[in-house]
Parts: structure tokens; C-alpha cells; sequence
């Protein structure tokens, strides 16, 4: 970013393309749902590493929340994440519904479905959350038509589906995936940590704590993070598993024991629960 360039912040596809129209060079994008933290500014300072210029888009989408979810309430802070992003994005691009979805109406767009990864883990409590997902993600993508995307490895499932979505629909993105940025503590950083007491906040320390369990061998490690996490009375497990991540299926079925994992098997080990009434993730990889 020059000296004299200052964030533009851009509300319409008319913006997008008379942005994409000011200056050649190949552009990142980093899409978030706002109420930016420092592990969202790791990914807009990893973009910056990959192409001339960086746009971030702030758009909380309501088709991939289901009813009785924290749509309403997500916090909305675009003042804020606009400030935090003056100095390192070139852009924001912060539409309302009606910018993404013609009328306001989801159906207006191509809806795009998970399949049956998208009906395992987060899936299974939170149904249709990622064919939402996947569907405003490629919305944006058409939309913004970057070079590259950025998102963070903190939402495995997430980055799985949308590696695939992209494989299959968008050959001229590539995808950046950035580790997941922890407080000092070991916290995962996510805007729903804001929701917690420091009661809680103490409480959900036992999931990184449980990751870093993690093994070559999922049997001996599955068992001990569930103990750990259980034995903590605030935190209900959702819950702890570990998948091929190619394929991000389970290789530790309960019923019938673990599958063998062939050696250079990267294993995603995946943990979710809810601490209070937030549901919080986070993941670790260990290669076998
Ligand atoms: O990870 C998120 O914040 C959202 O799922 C995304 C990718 C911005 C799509 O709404």
C-alpha cells in the first residue's frame, strides 16, 4: 500500500468494479463477517503478502445462520473494523443484503451445497449452515473476482468445503490458509470470545489445552482431551474428533475403533463446545 493510498470503503458491485477499474494488479481478499480481532488482521497482513492490493469484505450473511442463532445479535462494529483496517487493506467492501442477495432474497443468487461433509460436525447442530456459507463465499467471489482468498484455519470445516468450492467453481482463485492466531493464553481468537465472562473466558481455556494433546495416535489422544474437556463442568463438549483432512471424515469411529492412519496422514483434530451459551471451535493438524 502507497503512502498517500487511504481505504476506500465500497458498498456496491458499481463500487467493486470502478475499484477493480482504478488500479491493475492482482488483488486478495479476505472475507469476514467483521467485528474484526487480531486474528482477522493476520489474514489481511498475509493477503498484503500475495498481491498488489487487499480488499476485506464485512458481511454478515444471514443465509448461513439458522433460526434461533446469534444473527440479530452478531456484533456489528463497522466503525471499528473499518479503523483497525486503515493502515493495512486498500479496501472494505461492506454491503447491505441487498447488494449481495438482488431483492434481499438468498434464492436470487446460485446456492451452492455442502454435501454430506456439510452435515458432519458443525453440520449436525447447525443444519444448512455451510450451503449458506458456500453460497455467499461464492457470491463474493464473483462479486470481488480476487486472485486470491484468505481465511483462517481456525474453522477447518469451513476452509475444507470452500478449498473444495473453489477447486471446483472458481479456477482463477487460488486459497491461503493462515494458522490460527491465539491470545497469549492460548484462547483461539474469534469474535465470539467477546460473549463470554471472564468466568467463562477462563473455562474455554481447557480446548487448546486439550489440543495440544493432540498425537500421531488419535485413540490415546481422543480419549484424553475428552476427559479433560469433561472435566470441566462449564464446557459441553459438541464435539472432539479427529479427521483425515483430506477427506474430513473421522478416522476414529467410536463404534467400530480406529481405522488405521497411514503414515504422512495429516489428521485435523477438531474440538467444539459450547461454554455457557457460546459455542466456541478450534483445531490443531499433527501429520502421522
Ligand atoms: O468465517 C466467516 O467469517 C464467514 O463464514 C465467511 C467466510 C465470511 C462467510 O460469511
Amino acid at each position: 500500500m502507497s503512502d498517500t493510498a487511504c481505504l476506500q470503503v465500497l458498498h456496491t458491485q458499481i463500487d467493486l468494479d470502478s475499484w477493480h477499474a482504478g488500479e491493475p494488479g492482482t488483488v486478495a481478499f479476505v472475507p469476514t463477517m467483521g467485528a474484526l480481532h487480531a486474528g482477522h488482521l493476520a489474514l489481511v497482513r498475509r493477503a498484503r503478502d500475495l498481491a498488489d492490493r487487499v480488499i476485506v469484505s464485512i458481511f454478515v450473511n444471514p443465509l448461513q445462520f439458522s433460526a434461533g442463532e446469534d444473527f440479530d445479535s452478531y456484533p456489528r462494529t463497522l466503525d471499528a473494523d473499518v479503523a483497525a483496517l486503515r493502515d493495512v487493506a486498500d479496501a472494505v467492501f461492506a454491503p447491505a443484503i441487498s447488494d449481495v442477495y438482488p431483492d434481499g432474497d438468498p434464492r436470487g443468487v446460485p446456492q451452492y451445497a455442502a454435501g454430506p461433509v456439510g452435515e458432519t460436525f458443525e453440520g449436525v447442530s447447525r443444519p444448512g449452515h455451510f450451503d449458506g456459507m458456500l453460497t455467499v463465499v461464492a457470491r463474493l467471489l464473483d462479486m470481488v473476482k480476487p486472485d486470491v482468498a484468505v481465511f483462517g484455519q481456525k474453522d477447518a470445516q469451513q476452509v475444507f468445503l470452500v478449498r473444495h468450492l473453489i477447486d471446483e467453481h472458481f479456477d482463477t482463485v487460488s486459497l491461503e490458509v493462515v494458522p490460527t492466531v491465539r491470545e497469549a493464553d492460548g484462547l483461539a481468537m474469534s469474535s465470539r470470545n467477546r460473549y463470554l465472562s471472564a468466568e467463562e473466558r477462563s473455562h474455554a481455556l481447557v480446548l487448546s489445552r486439550a489440543l495440544r494433546l493432540a498425537s500421531t495416535d488419535p485413540t490415546t489422544a481422543l480419549a484424553q482431551m475428552r476427559a479433560l474437556i469433561e472435566a470441566e463442568p462449564e464446557v459441553n463438549i459438541s464435539y472432539v474428533d479427529a479427521v483425515d483432512a483430506s477427506t474430513f471424515r473421522s478416522v476414529a469411529p467410536v463404534d467400530r475403533g480406529v481405522d488405521r492412519v497411514a503414515p504422512g496422514t495429516t489428521l485435523t483434530y477438531i474440538v467444539a463446545a459450547l461454554v455457557g451459551t457460546t459455542r466456541l471451535l478450534d483445531t490443531v493438524d499433527v501429520t502421522t
